[in-house]
């Protein structure tokens, strides 16, 4: 069987039964794999004949595989002899990969030359890496020993406890003289299958939308969000540093707008634990450009070569660009912009409407309400301040108010005197805090009674894009803005940094409102 692209996408498939096996196949056929890998070891079967016919009866170019030492095997009772079987059945019927573990791999290597002279098909010899980090000379001795043994194409199965793991993997996956496969279990390990193809890789692993696997992106993300056939050498490297990384939709807007605007890039999540760590181990210029998300936006400022004068007086950064000249990381807040200009704005249409027009901010001389003093919250009190706004902050935790309020000139006030606070009419209130995101989407700041102090209503929590308080003060007839608009041009500020030139905005703001 012919494959139709220069990267392979390959789904590992471990199942029961030979029917659950086949119907995984066109599961996975329809999701854009172009290989499975067959893990035999995890079939419970009476007679191998009933292996012969899954192979022979497959519907998409396979591995198989027989692993004796997997989590699949232990307490099965697996036998050296049953896996020897299996894998000289497979180079029988000459199925495209025969994958076997490096312990056993001479002996079958030697012992089908002898059999079939020529083999068709083409050996995977894989190992599993544990204990402790890998390095670059412990992975590179381990390929010289599995490549001894005739290996066509070498694997290695590594555990890795942090993303600057992966570093060894990258250099190996760049400077290998044999195919190299790699897979990195864990969420800390999804990026060797994102940025494999970039490195060199051999193939990629996916996992079946129904059935996700720690560190294996879903082939439908592959397909539609990364599309890794178009990764070359020269695509440069941008990612989300956060932890949590999961809830991120930085990857479903980046890409498809790299893609649209013909710039070679890629943009990944980057489930991160120390982002100084992560600096100091990534520094070539392959890696250009993050975003940066709970808990590092402070952190970050650390990081930086250079800080812009906004970010450094909001003490965040969200966005860090590796200069192309000299490799230095410049931080900057596109937040703060983000989310006053999206204010200003619903000012000034309301303004219009109401036959009145001016130069000047419409946020000066207004009462900013604001709900939270963490990242967000303080990218929205220091651009409130710039436009010339009184700044009244509220926060769960009154020390981080205060020390907020203390640097904007602004007041803090005890969290539960948010309710009753109502010292004027058509005021500002801008959540920046967490209440209302998913899952506690039926909670909000401000009761509905209280709302009616205020003119416009601002909420930085996106998912879901109509929050709870947004519905509730729309209701009682304020102007709402929400913090997908935020999220929206936060993008377009990061993607201008990013490249360098314009970011398609129709483009990006479409995407968004229809994946969003
Ligand atoms: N639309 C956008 O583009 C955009 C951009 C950035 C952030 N955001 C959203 O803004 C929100 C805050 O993000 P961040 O980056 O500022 O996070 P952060 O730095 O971790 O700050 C979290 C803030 O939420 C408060 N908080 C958390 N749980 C709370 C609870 N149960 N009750 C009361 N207050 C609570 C925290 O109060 P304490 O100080 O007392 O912990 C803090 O003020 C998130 O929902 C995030 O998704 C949106």
């Amino acid at each position: 069987m012919a494959f139709k692209n220069n990267i392979l996408v390959c789904t590992p498939l471990e199942c029961e039964t030979e029917e659950e096996m086949v119907g995984s196949m066109e599961i996975a056929k329809a999701e854009g794999a172009d290989l499975v890998e067959l893990c035999v070891d995890s079939m419970s079967f009476s007679h191998i004949s009933e292996v012969k016919k899954l192979i022979q009866h497959r519907t998409l170019p396979a591995i198989v595989s027989y692993r004796l030492k997997s989590s699949r095997t232990s307490g099965k009772g697996v036998s050296k002899c049953l896996c020897l079987q299996v894998l000289r059945l497979a180079l029988e019927v000459d199925v495209e990969f025969v994958e076997m573990d490096y312990e056993v791999a001479s002996d079958i290597i030697v012992m089908a030359e002898h059999l079939y002279g020529r083999v068709n098909s083409r050996i995977i010899v894989s190992s599993y890496v544990n204990g402790g980090k890998p390095s670059t000379e412990k992975l590179g001795h381990l390929i010289a020993c599995m490549q001894s043994t005739g290996a066509d194409v070498i694997k290695l199965v590594i555990d890795v406890d942090y993303i600057t793991d992966l570093a060894p993997v990258f250099e190996m996956l760049t400077h290998c003289q044999v195919p190299l496969i790699v897979i990195a279990a864990g969420s800390r390990g999804l990026i060797s299958q994102l940025l494999g193809p970039k490195f060199g890789g051999f193939l990629v692993y996916g996992s079946l939308e129904c059935k996700s696997i720690p560190g294996l992106p879903t082939l439908l993300s592959i397909k539609h969000v990364y599309k890794l056939e178009h990764l070359n050498a020269d695509t440069k490297v941008f990612g989300l540093i956060s932890n949590p990384v999961g809830h991120s939709k930085g990857p479903i807007l980046h890409n498809p707008a790299f893609r649209h605007s013909g710039y070679n890039g890629i943009y990944v999540p980057m489930l991160v634990d120390d982002i100084k760590e992560f600096f100091q181990t990534y520094t070539g210029t392959d890696f250009a450009g993050f975003s940066v998300g709970i808990p590092h936006k402070e952190a970050a400022v650390g990081c930086c070569d250079e800080v812009h004068p906004l970010a450094k007086s909001i003490g965040a950064v969200n966005t860090i660009v590796r200069r192309p000249i000299d490799g230095k990381l410049i931080g900057y807040n596109t937040d703060c912009e983000a989310s006053i200009t999206a204010i200003e704005d619903a000012l000034r249409d309301r303004r219009l409407l109401n036959g009145e027009a001016s130069d000047t901010s419409p946020i000066a001389g207004k009462t900013f309400v604001l709900v939270g003093a963490g990242g967000a919250g303080r990218a929205l009190a220091f651009g409130a301040k710039s436009r010339g706004a009184r700044v009244v902050i509220f926060n769960r935790s009154y020390e981080r108010a205060k020390a907020l309020a203390d640097a904007v000139s602004g007041k803090a006030f005890p969290y539960e005197c948010l309710e009753r606070f109502s010292p004027e009419k058509d005021m500002i209130l801008a959540n920046a805090s967490a209440i209302g995101m998913e899952p506690n989407s039926d909670q909000t700041p401000v009761s509905k009674d209280a709302l009616r102090a205020y003119g416009l209503v601002f909420d930085a929590v996106y998912t879901p894009r109509n929050t709870r308080l947004l519905q509730e003060a729309a209701e009682i007839g304020a102007t709402v803005v929400s913090g997908v608009e935020m999220f929206i041009r936060q993008a377009l500020g990061q993607f201008r940094l990013f490249t360098g030139g314009l970011a398609p905005e129709d483009f990006m703001r479409k995407l968004v409102l229809e994946q969003f």
